[in-house]
């Protein structure tokens, strides 16, 4: 059976967007994975189908319903019965290359696409809803996180990625960034490719790439830096 993707969104046509695109709009075509499009307009009420309301308590922006969130949601569950359910907010757990791999092992994902100022918190209350956050800053809504949720995890599975190398030496899978990389011409604007990379000999090279990777975590992120360290 294929990866199962289900967006719930207030914008539709704003997919598959990115994933309609070169290797996922590829393997989407081929059936190697599944979207399906839940619209939450379709649960909202009254002659606008109004999803939204004024925050109780007062202040700005408008409020996702609870109900509507969650009739959307049990509709999405009824669907895809055992996918794990995502919602895309910046207050909610940092993404991980580990959490992608996870999505890209199991069955799928549900990814809820927030919109305003967030869901009434009664939405969460009753649901089980993992919030999940792309970093620290604010998007206007979810449907631009929910294609990289998306996105990072079917260039995980079989069959979507040219290369499946490329897939596993690469920034955050070992807990390091990424060696550099060189290709012709030999000769850039006065910079060359550094001499290893062309000696062919592939211990070597390994051994470059590896310290390379070592000092460019070191320097840009040293929070992954101490973590590697300590690894076993
Ligand atoms: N929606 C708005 N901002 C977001 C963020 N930083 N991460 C995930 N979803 C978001």
């Amino acid at each position: 059976m294929s990866w199962q993707a289900c967006v719930i969104t207030l914008l539709p046509e704003a997919f598959p967007g990115m994933l309609g695109h070169a290797l996922a709009g590829r393997a989407l075509d081929e059936g190697v994975w599944s979207l399906d499009i839940v619209a939450l307009r379709d649960f909202g009420t009254g002659k606008h189908q109004s999803v939204d309301d004024t925050p109780s308590g007062g202040g700005a922006g408008m409020v996702l319903r609870a109900d509507i969130a969650a009739a959307a949601y049990d509709a999405a569950i009824a669907a895809h019965p055992g996918l794990p359910v995502m919602s895309m907010t910046p207050r909610g757990k940092p993404l991980t290359q580990k959490r992608v791999q996870e999505l890209a092992d199991g069955p799928g994902v549900i990814v809820f696409c927030s919109r305003f100022e967030g869901i009434d918190e009664r939405f969460y209350d009753t649901r089980e809803v993992e919030e999940v956050s792309l970093g620290d800053y604010v998007l206007s809504g979810g449907e631009v996180a929910a294609q990289v949720v998306l996105d990072a995890a079917l260039r995980l599975r079989p069959g979507v990625m040219g290369d499946a190398r490329s897939g596993e030496d690469e920034s955050f899978s070992a807990g390091l960034l990424e060696y550099p990389h060189y290709t012709r011409p030999a000769e850039f604007e006065g910079h060359s490719i550094p001499e290893i990379l062309t000696s062919g000999d592939h211990a070597k090279v390994e051994a470059w790439r590896q310290e390379m990777s070592e000092q460019i975590t070191r320097e840009r992120r040293p929070d992954l830096w101490e973590i590697y360290k300590k690894k076993p």
